[in-house]
């Protein structure tokens, strides 16, 4: 296998966890590059299902190590909620590595994510509240912690004396929130050395150059999606990283050099959850219908996820910006009882007719768009049994080689079902 970036190709939630975990089998190394405990992956296998947050989706496979990598933010009291989660569903962990340099979630910054969502009146972007803006904010401010700080509370002091004074006046005066002393987040820290422990990997430098050369086989997994992309997504309506292929160069501590390939996942439809703008949305009966069959519920915060055709408009966009090499088709058998399937393959202009076949970016004006829409007979059986393209019906084949088309890049896998062997290779 070459090394492989995966993507999420849309608002997120498209079965990323599914394709890493199929992938992961051939993998040496799997990173994860970016995100934190927003996401929510389940991969389901050997008749179990288990789900990740900040794990990467690879740890299912025995002698592979799993880098949760210096782009990513982590919740430490989620972290361990979830390795203690999945070592009583018996898995191994013992391949987990997370890096010094990942960047630590205070329990201010999720008070900060709770206040901002629930006190916008404008502009609520509909977050997680696992307190990733704040977190990265910080980053980029140049004012957070990071892993290895834990473990030496001579900086952590250096950086506290800079930290506090600022971040105190802020939760007092914007937030009016309560101040954070010294005390207080050395007593967190002193936990979080605890919580990390096991799985710091202090040698991480010698670990990827020796993969390397040894020629190991590496997989990053990306969080979120193409559209949720801070700097290509429905900005403000995005998260705070960049999930694009080209976010894996960034947050793994492997240059561009060592992607060969990047796979986009994409349902077959689309969903998004929380705020912001998406013009294939379908608020009737047939986004209920796809909501219902196709399970559309957060894995992390149980919210209903907003359904609609797919929508080849920013699809194609984000096979651009994303980098994809190919896309992994997912949930295709949610269509299994439809008689006629949309695709959207331009938006209209409503105040004058204009039609946008390249994705608009600003996102503000969407309220104007219409999706213009093609009609594809569905193909009215069970998809969820098949394992070979060529035992596909018609319609299905169709549908699929159309999509093709309108993307410019081939689909090199087709799953039809939440299980590991409910997969079509190409
Ligand atoms: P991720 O965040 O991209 O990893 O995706 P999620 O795990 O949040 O959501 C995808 C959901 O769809 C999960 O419940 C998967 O088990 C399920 N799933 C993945 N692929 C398929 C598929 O081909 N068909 C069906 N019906 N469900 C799928
Ligand atoms: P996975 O990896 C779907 C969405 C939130 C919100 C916006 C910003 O499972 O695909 P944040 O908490 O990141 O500041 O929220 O991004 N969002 C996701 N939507 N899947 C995800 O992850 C998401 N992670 C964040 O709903 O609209
Ligand atoms: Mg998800």
């Amino acid at each position: 296998m070459k090394n492989t970036v995966v993507v999420g190709a849309q608002w997120g939630d498209e079965g990323k966890a599914k394709i890493t975990d199929l992938l992961a089998e051939k993998a040496d190394f799997i990173i994860r590059y970016q995100g934190g405990c927003n996401a929510g992956h389940t991969v389901v296998a050997n008749g179990q299902t288990y789900k990740f947050h900040l794990i990467p989706s690879g740890t299912l496979y025995e002698n592979k190590i799993c880098f949760i990598g210096a782009g990513t933010v982590v919740l430490p009291e989620y972290f361990e909620q979830e390795t203690r989660e999945l070592i009583s569903q018996g898995v191994n962990l013992s391949g987990l590595r997370v890096s010094p340099l990942a960047t630590i979630t205070m329990p201010y910054h999720t008070e900060v994510d709770g206040y901002s969502e629930d006190n916008a009146q404008k502009g609520k972007i509909g977050t997680t509240k696992k307190g990733i803006g704040p977190t990265y904010t910080d980053k980029y401010a140049r004012i957070a912690l990071k892993i290895q700080d834990l473990y030496n509370l001579e900086t952590l002091n250096e950086k506290l004396d800079i930290i506090l004074p600022l971040k105190n006046k802020q939760l007092t005066e914007v937030y009016g929130m309560e101040q954070y002393s010294r005390e207080k987040v050395l007593a967190l820290c002193e936990k979080y050395a605890e919580i990390f422990r096991p799985y710091v990997w202090f040698d991480w430098q010698k670990g990827l150059e020796d993969a390397k050369n040894e020629g190991k086989t590496v997989l990053f997994e990306g969080a979120q999606g193409v559209m949720l992309d801070v700097d290509y997504g429905t900005y403000p309506f995005v998260t705070s990283s960049n999930p694009i292929g080209g976010g894996a160069a960034v947050g793994s501590g492997y240059g561009p050099k060592m992607i060969d390939e990047v796979i986009g996942v994409a349902k077959a439809y689309v969903t998004r959850v929380g705020e912001g703008p998406f013009v294939s949305e379908l608020a009737n009966e047939t986004g209920h219908k796809i909501q219902t069959i196709g399970h559309e519920f957060g894995v992390t915060t149980g919210r209903p996820r907003r359904c609609g055709w797919f929508d080849a408009v920013t699809m194609r966009y984000a096979v651009l910006v994303g980098g994809l090499t190919s896309v992994a088709l997912t949930k295709i058998d949610v269509f299994d009882t439809f008689e006629e399937i949309n695709v959207c393959i331009a938006y209209r202009d409503t105040r004058d007719g204009k039609v946008y076949e390249t994705y608009p970016t600003d996102v503000f004006m969407h309220k104007y768009l219409e999706p213009v829409y093609e009609t594809h007979k569905g193909w009215c059986q069970d998809l969820t049994g098949i394992r070979d393209y060529d035992a596909l019906p018609e319609n299905a084949k169709k549908y699929i080689e159309r999509l093709e088309e309108l993307l410019g890049v081939g689909i090199s896998i087709v799953s039809v079902g939440p299980d590991r062997e409910q997969t079509i290779f190409r």
